[in-house]
């Protein structure tokens, strides 16, 4: 399957099924998509929709968390759990105040310089919020490039996790990038799920190599112990 074909299924999925009304999917900042991508790396939706909501109610913006007291920030989180996350984020936003005058830098290299930020939160960041073509690779999108590619091996292995960023690059488009990665994150979400993924409403399963040898589940590999 070329990379076009690729991106053009999930793309046309997306259309009829990703998910569009999440809070953070409206008045797009890098603040927002920020803040929504780190209280999501640990915490699923359900739980993230009020949390978010009052966090932006009280901190509207990356100078008001900047400003804001330790206490203050911590009190939003408690429940969230992770309490780094909270920390980092702090951090992050004063960083972002004062290194940046403001402004969150628009590249995946200097997003990923600051506290908390990841790689592929990176990516979502600046795909999401900026239009920039980045690519993601967070346990959804490992799943579901892991059972395309039936890849052998456990991601946490370095050479597996360069074969699924490497599948990741190639298969992210230049145009949609942003419903792309909602997109990818939907389909491992919903469908791809780690037990009895729904290959009938996949929009890849015809050129899904797990689902070919008829034991999508049995990626990705666990950890060898
Ligand atoms: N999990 C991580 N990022 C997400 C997003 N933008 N939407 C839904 N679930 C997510």
């Amino acid at each position: 399957m070329t990379p076009q074909a690729f991106s053009n299924a999930v793309l046309a999925w997306y259309d009829q099924h990703g998910r569009k009304d999440l809070p953070w999917q409206q008045g797009i900042t890098p603040y927002r998509v920020w803040v929504s991508e780190i209280m999501l790396q640990q915490t699923q939706v359900s739980t993230v929709l009020g949390y978010f909501e009052r966090f932006m109610h009280a901190l509207p913006d990356v100078q008001a968390l900047a400003a804001a007291s330790e206490d203050q920030v911590m009190h939003l989180w408690t429940g969230l759990g992770y309490y780094s996350r909270a920390r980092n984020l702090h951090k992050t936003a004063k960083q972002v105040v004062n290194e940046f005058a403001g402004e969150f830098p628009r590249s995946v290299e200097q997003l990923s310089e600051l506290p908390g930020i990841g790689r592929s939160t990176a990516g979502a960041i600046a795909s999401l919020s900026m239009g920039l073509r980045a690519s993601i690779l967070d346990g959804n999108v490992k799943r579901v490039l892991a059972r395309f590619l039936a890849q052998p091996g456990w991601p946490g292995e370095t050479a597996t996790s360069r074969a699924l960023w490497a599948a990741a690059e190639r298969f992210t488009p230049e145009a949609r990038v942003n419903h792309y990665t909602q997109a990818m994150m939907d389909l491992g979400a919903t469908l791809c799920t780690r037990s009895k993924p729904q290959c009938l409403l996949c929009p890849l399963s015809s050129h899904c190599q797990a689902r070919l040898l008829g034991t999508p589940a049995a990626y990705p590999e666990s950890k060898p112990r």
